[in-house]
């Protein structure tokens, strides 16, 4: 037999361990891994010369924008940027325009995506409004629903106890994820009217009105209404001591909950928004050092499942409003997520098999990803591949996102990405994409 390509002088990430091997693709798949000298003849050999590969990394939280905000980003920038930060699938979230949220717009985006994509995408769903299209957006092929609680953004009036429960009801009954951002609306608007009303437009201004206690709430009122579903609950992005208390308690009386943190909320406090002022304005935002604190422990406890970049591009206009009200939120995270975990394994915050755990085998399972999150024969050929040793310094207007500017820039790294296979093909090799757009896979949910 003759396969496509073999992978020789590989440092591989292997259950837990880096074993020195080769590694034969074929179709897209992982055909075999082992010695040099075992593997079959192939059209194409790569000598990676000792550099450390691992399952393609996942991020399972992204904003890819596109359609009416392709001003932001686009299918192509973002996963030009997914590929270049050593991400080989993406999971995108619905807060589009148009919001996606029907089979129609589903279907739309899929159909952008499948043209553009540079690497695997998934595509969340908000909630529609009518809870009977619930599962016809599974059928399509949503990864999950997106339930963003500190606005009114999907289909679901989700002030309400009862239609939130029904909600989250039928994603269950349809095998659907729920990917929450959990932040309380009643509890943030009425902060928010206040400093409003006594004129307090600064940064710290918006910490105070997405307090703690409006994350914690959020959460409490989700699980509560969730009780007498068997839905996954996957907490997006938490920020709070007493947010990780409440969802280790649901885990404890054995709910289906998941949880996500963000690098921004590791490697960044309150302190940075004095320093960096609108630009390090995301929601939910940073917070002080004892709740960075509880999250890195949340990694070492394993009441953290996962890390999502949140990834949320915006243009520097945006980001530069004077008044914090009118900021946009977020910053850009795809492509400084990998390298800024790789400096804390080096640091000794975090192991390599930890860090993989969370970026690739955790959200493969969390999303049934099936064929990805892990290298072993059979499995899809996502390969990240990383020089493990390099000293860099990042550079946010060398970014593929278009959103050229991250609190990380100027940032000494270790630890760079230097090639990303996606399904067997070579999509980024040292910074530089080599692929065409299209030749990513748009993932439909469960099935890969
Ligand atoms: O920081 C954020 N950015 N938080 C959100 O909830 C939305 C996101 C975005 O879409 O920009
Ligand atoms: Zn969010
Ligand atoms: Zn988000």
């Amino acid at each position: 037999m003759i396969v496509d390509t073999v992978l020789n002088n590989a440092k591989a990430h292997l259950k837990g361990e880096i074993v020195d091997c080769s590694i034969a693709i074929e179709e897209g798949k992982i055909h075999k891994i082992g010695k040099e000298t075992q593997m079959p003849k192939s059209d194409l050999k790569v000598n990676l010369h000792n550099l450390l590969v691992l399952p393609g990394l996942i991020d399972s939280h992204v904003h890819l924008r596109d359609e009416g905000r392709a001003f932001k980003e686009d299918f192509i920038s973002g996963t030009s940027a997914a590929a270049a930060g050593g991400f080989a699938t993406v999971l995108d979230m619905p807060n589009n325009e148009p919001v996606t949220m029907s089979v129609e717009a589903l279907k739309n985006r899929m159909n952008l995506a499948e043209k553009r994509t540079l690497v695997n995408v998934g595509l969340y769903s908000e909630f529609p409004t009518n809870l009977g299209q619930v599962s016809a957006l599974v059928a399509q092929g949503a990864v999950g629903f997106k339930l963003f609680m500190g606005a009114q953004i999907g289909g679901l009036n989700h002030d309400d106890d009862q239609s939130l429960h029904e909600g989250l009801k039928s994603a269950g009954e349809s095998g659907a994820v729920v990917a929450v951002h959990a932040e309380d609306k009643a509890l943030l608007m009425a902060n928010e009217q206040k400093l409003k009303q006594a004129k307090h437009n600064g940064p710290a201004d918006f910490l105070f009105a997405h307090s703690e206690e409006v994350e914690k709430k959020a959460i409490q009122r989700l699980l509560k209404a969730s009780d007498k579903t068997k839905t996954h609950i996957h907490f997006c992005h938490v920020t709070s001591k007493q947010g990780l208390e409440v969802i280790g308690e649901a885990k404890k009386a054995e709910k289906t909950v998941t949880c996500e943190v963000t690098p921004n909320h590791l490697m960044l406090s309150s302190a940075e928004v004095r320093h960096y002022g609108m630009m390090a304005i995301i929601a939910p935002p940073l917070r002080d050092r004892n709740h960075q604190e509880a999250l890195w422990s949340g990694l070492s406890s394993k009441v953290v499942d996962s890390l999502g970049s949140d990834h949320a591009p915006h243009t520097p206009e945006e980001k530069s409003a004077s008044n914090v009200w009118g900021v946009k939120v977020g910053v850009p995270g795809l492509e400084t997520t990998l390298p800024l975990m790789l400096t804390m394994v080096k640091k000794n915050r975090l192991t390599l098999p930890r860090m993989v755990e969370l970026l690739a085998e955790k959200p493969a399972q969390i999303f049934g990803l099936k064929g990805k999150g892990k290298l072993e024969g059979g499995k899809d050929a996502d390969l990240t591949i990383i020089d493990y040793k390099r000293n860099w310094t990042i550079d946010a207007l060398k970014f593929k996102s278009k959103a050229k500017f991250s609190p990380y820039n100027g940032w000494e790294v270790t630890g760079k990405p230097v090639k990303t296979f996606v399904n067997g093909g070579l999509v980024m090799d040292e910074g530089e994409i080599v692929a065409k757009p299209g030749c990513g896979r748009v993932l439909r949910g469960g099935q890969t």
